[in-house]
Order: structure tokens, then sequence, then C-alpha cells
């Protein structure tokens, strides 16, 4: 019998605000519930007096402040973010922080920084979005929780909810309604977000695209789990296994083929957080590549898959291989 799966460890996250801070308040309480997939470890800002600072405090959550005045965009973001690392930070998470970020800030935390902005984009962007819906006689505002990217406000949008524009709105009286909106859409966005690295489903998506990105490759279910293999449909043989808590191990693992026990062995006892073996396949050289991690590194995995992919792919393929290597 498969034990169930033991709950995940709650993502960590940092807040950055410039103001008020209802949207951090709301997810704030939101990650205080019981099945909340995430945990606030900061709340920074750009503004000493940022009443969502005293908040945080109140509630006993760290909190850091530095005013940007006098410093170049990425010492400013320098420091802002070496708070975030220092609380232990996997996420970060835009809040109305009134700030551009620099280029390099955001390529490092690519994937996981998110922002919730007050339209439905990739309408308004930058500022003054109601007043801009209203002139424009929309029916609609709304709001949307989005990746941050290095052009703005143009990142993956992850979800959004709608808000009727009411005959009369000023922009005060709808960006009251929309906040209403963000409260709820934020947290839930969040957590449907980081939640999607320990969600086997997502996972398997992210592989499958990776495997089958690979010469002449098709998918094969084995033993009930989905697999890859590499050849003809007769003849192919595997190079991938997915693993979702099967084989005497509650992660979600990619299997894959080492070079030798030896490199097995000493991967699963030196790294046991990021390899394992598996209980059937390991004595034939297949390590478990531990996907639900939330330091998981994709370019990783897909060096992984190429390995074994090399292993395991007739010598026509292999040869092929090797020529265009070598340009
Ligand atoms: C929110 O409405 C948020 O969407 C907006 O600032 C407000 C902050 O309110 N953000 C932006 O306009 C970012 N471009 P809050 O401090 O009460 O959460």
């Amino acid at each position: 019998m498969v034990e169930p799966r033991p709950p995940c460890p709650k993502a960590k996250v940092a807040v950055f605000i410039s103001g008020t801070g209802t949207n951090m308040a709301a997810l704030l309480y939101a990650s205080r519930l019981s099945d909340a997939p995430f945990e606030i470890v900061l709340v920074a800002s750009n503004k000493q007096e940022a009443a969502g600072l005293a908040l945080a405090r109140l509630e006993g959550i760290e909190t850091f402040s530095h005013a940007h005045q006098g410093h170049s965009r990425e010492d400013h973001d320098a420091a802002m973010e070496a708070a975030a690392k220092q609380a232990g930070a996997q996420f970060i998470l835009l809040a109305g922080y009134m700030r551009i970020l620099s280029e390099d800030f955001v390529r490092r935390w690519e994937g996981r920084i998110l922002n919730i902005h007050p339209s439905l984009l990739p309408k308004y962007k930058g500022l003054d979005t109601f007043a801009r819906a209203i002139e424009a006689g929309e029916s609609y505002a709304g709001t949307s929780a989005h990746l941050v990217t290095q052009e703005l406000d143009a990142g993956e949008v992850l979800a959004q909810v709608r808000v009727a524009i009411a005959p009369g709105d000023t922009p005060e009286t709808l960006a009251a309604r929309v906040k209403l909106a963000e409260h709820q859409l934020y947290p839930r966005a969040v957590a449907d977000y980081v939640s999607r690295g320990s969600d086997p489903k997502h996972l398997l998506a992210r592989l499958r695209e990776l495997a089958l990105a690979l010469p002449e490759t098709y998918e094969r279910e084995s033993h009930g789990s989905p697999g890859f293999r590499v050849g003809t449909e007769k003849t192919g043989k595997f190079f991938a296994h997915f693993h979702d808590g099967h084989h005497g191990s509650d992660r979600v693992a990619v299997l894959v083929k080492t070079g030798s026990m030896d490199e097995l062995l000493h991967l699963v006892e030196t790294q046991p957080e990021s390899y394992l073996k598996p209980a059937y396949y390991g004595a034939s050289g297949w390590i478990g590549v531990v996907l639900d991690r939330p330091d998981l590194d994709w370019d990783h995995v897909e060096d992984w898959l190429a390995q074994s992919w090399q292993r395991c792919a007739p010598a026509r393929l292999t040869k092929l291989h090797d020529v265009a290597e070598m340009f």
C-alpha cells in the first residue's frame, strides 16, 4: 500500500510593499489558514513609514525597510534582496510595491517573483489604471496576478478577476472595489503558483515537454506510470520513467540511467534531498532525480534526460548526436 504523502513544507515568501499594504494583509491572513501552502517570512518596504510594516510587526512578522532616495536602483534592490534571502525567502511577492526593479534583480528571481496589478492585463499597464478605464468607457475594470519579467506588467498572467464599472464611478470608488477583488485573487493565485512545484500533474507536464523534445522519443506507460522511450515503436528503449510516490518513496522523481552503480550510490548518499534509489530499478543503475523540491533546477533535469537518452538510444542516433555535438 502507498503511504499518504506527508504535508509539503510551506513555501517561504517575502512581500514587498510601498503603502497601506492591504494586499499584504490579505496574503498574511490567508497564509494563516491551516492548509495554506505558503508562509510570509518578511515584509519589506522602500518606505519606512509604510502602514503595512506596522501591521506586519503587530502580527509578529519580520520587517525591513530601506529608503530608495540617494541609492542607485541596483543598490536599493540589492539591499531588499539581501533582506529577503536572509529571511529565507524562496519567492518575492510585490503588493503595491511602486518601484521599477533593476534588470539583474528580475533575472535572478525569474519565475519566483509575482505582482498584483489593478487592471485586466494586457490592458492598462502602468499607472492610473482606473481613470484610464473609466475614461475609455469600459464596462469592466479588474485585477491581474502575474509573473514579473523585464518588461513592465507583461509577464504571464496567472489569474484575473473582473470588476464591473458603475455609472458615476470615480477612480477612488472603483479602486476600493478592485481592492476587494484583489484580496480574494492574490492569495489564491500565490497558493496555486507555489504549489505547482509539488503538484505531480504540473511536474509531469514539464518533464514530458523536455523528454519529448529529444530526438525520436515517444511516451509509453510502464508499470502504470508514464515512461519515455527512444528509438522505434517496436525496438525503442526506456530512457526515463516518471515516478509519483510508488516504488518505495513518497517523492515525485524522474528515473534516469546513471553511468555506473558507483555514481548512483555516491549521489544518493551525498545528496539525499536531490536523488533517491528506486526500490525496483536501482540495481540496474536507474536513479531518481527528485522533482518536488522548491529549488529544483529544470536545466539540471534536462541534462540528466539528455545523458540518459544518450545511454539508451540506438547507435545510429547517438552517432548522429555525437557528430552534431562536435559543431
Ligand atoms: C493595489 O491596488 C495594487 O494592485 C496596486 O497598488 C495597490 C496597493 O494597495 N499596484 C500597482 O498599481 C502596481 N503597478 P495596498 O498597499 O493596499 O495593497
